[in-house]
């Protein structure tokens, strides 16, 4: 690995990359099979990802027709990789297993380690007989959309695709080491103004927004309308609130600390609610919520911006989730595509028909959104989030972060890259996109 590195690193012609030989093993972080049961009798809160998550060598699987190997210069971490190293709601190695009975290529995966990860930004260093866009030499960002495009039903929106998995969550070799293994219809451009770390940290939850929001499969949001963003500096809301904010509509962002609400200030958004300064208390206990804390929320909204929101930007799920289709405005769209907080949801249901609200699900982006929320990032109109690096050593801190909503925007890690701040190959388009705007989130948690 390290003379793929150091090739990278030099910049050597794309044939020479080429015919470096790969290696037979790979640094990679995994969760063992083995450690399936290690947290069991333990509250969420208390599964630690720093024990769970090892970095280890493991082999460097045989390559299909239609994949490419991707040198990994860095990675991010995303919220399934926290589900998986706390096992939760299911080991994913029930994933790995389906995946296994498929075909020959399939059974690759069902190994008794996992290795995680759903982001990556690198250069590609071989390619399949099948593949035909794309060479060794490339600089690319990786969606985590893993899609059998022999299945027709991925073929006019593959997320609908009857076996459509997320890389690196549903699937093995996913991003969080030396050396990844994805389908070549996972590869964009790497946005050529942005450092390898800057780089990989937008595809999953960039993409994920631009779904929800602005894609025709999601709440297709326009000029004007409000919209009610959970988690507003987090991995998807910090996407959310600037995908609103170009589009043209007025941005109310929920975070939880006077610092987030500064830092939304600051990226422009003007109408925040600090959830924990505010005190709503949605359940008044395990069983029971109140309607009075609802009604409260809308009141404060309609104070902020004069309206109820258009959309509701759903995430948290259980805890948030009957507020959220109370306070949204008639006729309104509450767009979902996770549950934080838990899966099992409750609402008042009256609310939702009486004033012809919708809820609409969604879930990562097909490859066109996804490219096109990318072509958005290279264009310098949105902005990578990323607040702290790691080292893929300190993985399992990194996703301990994550797990504990200590962080802002995203965490990146460094697979290969040997620092940050590497790999930006424009630096004019960096200048005219402007410093402050894409590293707002890393100085503001510096
Ligand atoms: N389906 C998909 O394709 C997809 C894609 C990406 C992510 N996801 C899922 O979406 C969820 C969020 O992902 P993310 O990357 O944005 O995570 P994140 O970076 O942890 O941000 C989530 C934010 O939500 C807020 N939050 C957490 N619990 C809350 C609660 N009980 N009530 C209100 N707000 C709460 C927190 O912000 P404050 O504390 O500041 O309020 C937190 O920062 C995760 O469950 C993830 O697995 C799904």
């Amino acid at each position: 690995m390290r003379a793929i590195r150091d090739a990278i690193a030099t910049g050597v012609p794309a044939d020479e990359l080429a015919r470096l030989p790969l290696p037979e093993t790979m640094r990679a972080a995994i969760v063992r099979a083995e450690d399936q049961a290690m947290f069991e009798g333990l509250a969420s809160a208390d599964k630690d990802p720093r024990k769970s998550l090892r970095v280890e060598e493991v082999a460097v699987p045989e390559l299909a027709p239609d994949e490419a190997y991707v040198a990994v210069m860095a990675s991010a971490i995303n919220f399934n990789t926290v589900w998986t190293s706390i096992f939760e709601p299911l080991p994913t190695f029930g994933f790995l297993k389906r995946l296994g009975r498929e075909s020959r290529w399939g059974a690759r995966h069902d190994l008794p380690y996992h290795v995680v990860g759903s982001d990556a930004a690198g250069v590609v260093v071989r390619v399949g007989d099948a593949v035909r866009h794309w060479r060794p030499g490339d600089r690319v960002v990786v969606h985590c959309n893993y899609v059998d495009d022999q299945d027709p039903g991925a073929h006019d929106d593959s997320m609908l695709a009857g076996n459509q998995r997320i890389w690196g969550f549903e699937t093995n070799f996913g991003g969080l080491a030396d050396l990844t293994v994805v389908k070549a219809n996972q590869l964009m451009p790497k946005p050529a103004h942005l450092s390898w770390e800057e780089a990989a940290c937008n595809a999953l939850c960039n993409s994920t927004a631009y779904r929800m929001l602005v894609a025709r499969n999601g709440a297709q949001m326009k000029q004007g309308d409000v919209v009610l963003v959970w988690g507003a500096t987090g991995g998807l809301g910090g996407y959310a609130c600037q995908y609103v904010l170009n589009g043209g509509g007025v941005p109310v962002g929920v975070v939880s600390s006077p610092t987030k609400a500064a830092l939304l200030n600051e990226l422009g958004v003007e109408a925040v609610i600090d959830r924990r300064a505010g005190g709503y208390r949605f359940w008044s206990d395990e069983h029971t919520q109140d309607e009075s804390e609802w009604r409260r929320l809308g009141r404060d909204i309609r104070d902020l911006v004069g309206e109820d929101p258009h959309i509701v930007f759903e995430h948290p799920g259980r805890q948030t989730m009957g507020a959220s289709v109370f306070v949204c405005a008639r006729g309104g769209t509450i767009v979902t595509c996770a549950a934080t907080s838990g899966y099992m949801i409750e609402y008042d249901n009256r609310h939702l028909w009486m004033k012809l609200k919708t809820i609409k699900s969604s879930h990562f982006a097909n490859y066109r959104e996804a490219w096109d929320a990318n072509r958005l990032v290279s264009m310098g109109r949105i902005q990578p989030i990323l607040s702290a690096v790691y080292p893929l050593e300190d993985v399992g801190e990194a996703a301990y972060q994550v797990h504990h909503n200590l962080h802002e925007g995203k965490i990146g890690v460094l697979c290969l890259a040997e620092s940050e701040g590497l790999g930006i190959d424009d630096p004019a388009l960096r200048e005219k996109v402007g410093e402050d705007r894409i590293t707002l989130f890393r100085r503001r948690h510096a």
